[in-house]
């Protein structure tokens, strides 16, 4: 039953922008961000916005955030806020990244918000050893994904660093002139063999939280949907925000969709821990029959004992991306009873994740006629 022998039970995690390992602990990574967790009365007020609640905050995938009664609050007095959300082009995009882009998405629909999409082709070049002619091919795949998702044309704006530098520029320089190297040694781990790139790189991705302001000519509120890994750069944006007469961004945080082969969440450079949407479909198939799951060893221990889905990544991907929460529910019940096999639920996963894959990919086609559109200019 059980085809893995994963099971990492012990306490240690990390997460940091470039690393997540270890079983995360969600309720300790609150503590130690030093975030907030998105509490019930929180859902019921954005709801009163919304109408309905997405899945991704019925589920609390999402779960936690800064400042978002904060946004709410100056919506509701009539200031609209602008969303922001990225991509570090280092391979290609897998179902974990559409996660927040889903949201944002949802958040763009309902709140009528722009949205400045980053593009982080420097760090991902400064970062890892890919060559600057790889990295660019992957932005332009990766710019294909963020416009299949649907975002509004006339609202969406995809910032290329490299490509839109002058426009980030001055900005960044505000921004660096006010971290020092001890800050960002505490916020991100910079030791002494750090190439330089990298320790210069932060105040690059901050820029966007500014943007808004300087384009509007008033300070705007900004709120970036993303998962918890990129809350150290916020804090570092939010320390020196008021310093130079802009708002703190907002963040509603995600947890991370698991591997599908260990403990961590899916990455890009291991191909085999993530379903892409590049992907072949019947490598997706092939893929999910070698998932980890739940399961016990054997089918009869399995119905004696039932399963675990709280370790079972085929079972948060339902969960997460597929099952509404009555759905999901019954099939936990059904799991731990010993009623259900990890057979049934991989056949599931299989079926909603190959459909889902083979219409995006025609969205991705379609995408390509659309890359000039939702570039940045400033003339917007
Ligand atoms: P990147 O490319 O690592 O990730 C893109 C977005 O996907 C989120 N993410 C995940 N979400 C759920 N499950 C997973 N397994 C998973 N893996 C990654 C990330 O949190 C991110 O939201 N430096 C950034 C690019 C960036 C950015 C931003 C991201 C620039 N500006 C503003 C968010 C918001 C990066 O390399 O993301």
């Amino acid at each position: 039953m059980s085809d893995s022998s994963k099971e990492d039970y012990s306490d240690y995690f990390e997460v940091t922008p470039w690393k997540v390992e270890g079983s995360v602990d969600y309720a300790r990574l609150i503590k130690k961000f030093g975030t907030q967790e998105i509490t019930d009365e929180l859902l019921e007020k954005f709801k009163s916005f919304t109408g309905e609640l997405h899945p991704l905050l019925e589920h609390k995938f999402f779960f936690s955030h800064r400042d978002l009664d904060w946004i709410l609050n100056k919506y509701e007095n009539n200031e609209k806020f602008y969303l922001y959300t990225g991509r570090g082009p280092s391979g290609m995009v897998h179902l974990g990244h559409l996660m927040p882009w889903f949201l944002t998405k949802h958040l763009q629909d309902k709140f009528d918000s722009n949205l400045l999409f980053q593009i982080t082709d420097d760090e991902k070049f400064l970062y890892g050893n890919k060559s600057m002619e790889e990295i660019n091919r992957n932005v332009y795949e990766n710019i294909l994904d963020i416009i299949a998702i649907g975002f509004n044309k006339s609202k969406t704006k995809i910032i290329v660093n490299s490509k839109h530098i002058k426009h980030l520029y001055s900005t960044s320089l505000e921004i660096a002139k006010r971290i020092t190297f001890s800050t960002a040694k505490s916020i991100f781990g910079f030791t002494n063999s750090t190439n330089i790139g990298m320790i210069g790189f932060p105040p690059l991705q901050g820029v966007p939280c500014f943007l808004p302001s300087i384009l509007e000519g008033r300070p705007t509120p900004v709120l970036i949907p993303a998962a918890i890994d990129q809350d150290p750069y916020w804090r570092l944006t939010r320390d020196i925000a008021e310093k130079i007469g802009f708002y703190k961004p907002a963040q509603i945080h995600s947890k991370f969709l698991p591997s599908l082969q260990t403990v961590g969440k899916m990455s890009s450079s291991d191909p085999e821990t993530a379903i892409f949407t590049t992907d072949d479909l019947d490598v997706i198939e092939k893929k999910i029959s070698n998932t980890f799951t739940g399961g016990q060893p054997t089918i009869s221990l399995q119905k004696k004992l039932g399963g675990n889905p709280g370790v079972c990544s085929v079972f948060s991907y339902l969960k997460y991306m597929f099952d509404t929460p009555a759905e999901s529910n019954e099939r936990e019940l059904r799991c731990r009873s010993g009623n259900l096999l990890c057979g049934e639920c991989k056949n599931d996963l299989s079926s909603h994740s190959t459909s889902f894959i083979s219409i995006f990919q025609q969205k991705r086609e379609k995408a390509k006629d659309l890359v000039s559109e939702f570039m940045y200019s400033e003339d917007r």
